[in-house]
């Protein structure tokens, strides 16, 4: 099996950033218990822009770092729970916002905050039936549309956001070897669908989520350092889905991960459900921490319940 590496990455951001003051004008909180429960100070939220102009943004960025032009690409995913229609998808929204070509395959993937993996996994696997090289993975959302705004322990959490990576497939590079996994479960985090009475609103009892994080995590990773024969202190960098802090910070304790090999910055964007990896990837980058030469361990999960892990290389 061929192998994909990212040949560049970037990310669009709404301009409207929400604080927590203005979140204790909506409902019972106050700046001190959302930082110290979640490390969360801003989240940006949609006003003008929309989920297309979030995907077009990234993946323009994405495709002028990786130098690669539209018609080159191979395939699209979308990794979304809130794309503007159910149908036509977001990545056939894409497809003709940046002009893909026809004949190939855009579609949008739903596996909650796990997405970006997800779409990753299945971009490795459509690429190596394709005759082009290259992949458009996108993971986007616009929480901010389904935000039940009179519950504090969810409101809080969101933000909005798209992280693009441009993928390259080639003989010569390892599998990113993903490991991933669901458990159906719509018990502690669902958004009711079309055929459900219910509002479309997050519904998530914070608790069994946090729970289920700090369990799932840690087993995902010894998974994903098995399946590449190697050991914590030989991954250059960690990236986790960005949900809150403390669980971040609970998990590095646990791995003796020093501070200058993990990120967050829920500081500025909250919880981005699929944007959380590929923008953390993105800012990463833009930094100069990651780029080509280095191993990052990547691990997801949420609603579904799913989870998911890969080790990540730039080309
Ligand atoms: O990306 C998808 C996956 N999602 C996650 O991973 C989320 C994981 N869960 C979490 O991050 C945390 O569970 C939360 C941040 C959502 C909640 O933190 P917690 O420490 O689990 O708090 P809690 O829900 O147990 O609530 C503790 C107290 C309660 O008050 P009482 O009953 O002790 O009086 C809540 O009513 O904090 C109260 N509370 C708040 N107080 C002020 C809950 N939300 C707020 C709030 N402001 N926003």
């Amino acid at each position: 099996m061929k192998g994909i590496k990212i040949r560049g990455i970037g990310r669009q951001v709404p301009n409207h950033i929400v604080t927590n003051d203005d979140m204790a004008r909506i409902v019972d909180t106050n700046d001190e218990w959302i930082t110290t429960r979640t490390g969360i100070r801003h989240r940006h939220h949609c006003t003008v822009e929309n989920h297309t102009d979030l995907c077009v943004g990234a993946a323009r960025a994405a495709l002028e770092r990786a130098n690669v032009t539209p018609d080159q690409i191979g395939a699209c995913i979308v990794a979304t729970v809130t794309a503007e229609n159910q149908v036509p998808s977001a990545a056939c929204m894409l497809q003709r916002e940046l002009e893909l070509p026809e004949d190939i395959p855009c579609f949008d993937l739903n596996a909650a905050c796990t997405g970006f993996l997800f779409a990753l996994h299945t971009m490795e696997c459509l690429l190596n039936a394709s005759p082009r090289k290259y992949g458009l993975v996108i993971g986007a959302d616009v929480l901010s549309r389904i935000i039940n705004w009179s519950d504090r322990g969810t409101c809080i959490l969101f933000g909005d956001g798209a992280g693009a990576a441009i993928v390259e497939c080639r003989e010569e590079w390892p599998s990113i070897g993903a490991v991933l996994g669901a458990r159906g479960d719509d018990s502690i985090l669902q958004v009711p669908g079309i055929g459900t009475p219910a509002e479309p609103v997050v519904r998530m009892e914070g608790t069994k989520v946090f729970k289920f994080a700090v369990e799932t995590v840690p087993r995902c990773m010894d998974q994903v350092l098995a399946r590449h024969g190697i050991t914590p202190m030989e991954v250059d960098f960690f990236v986790f889905h960005q949900a809150n802090t403390r669980i971040v910070d609970l998990i590095a304790k646990k791995y003796a991960i020093p501070q200058e090999k993990y990120y967050t910055n829920l500081d500025e964007y909250g919880n981005t459900s699929a944007a959380s990896i590929p923008l953390v990837l993105s800012e990463l980058e833009e930094q100069g921490k990651i780029g080509p030469g280095k191993r990052i361990l990547t691990v997801g999960f949420g609603g579904g319940l799913t989870w998911g892990g890969a080790l990540i290389q730039f080309a």
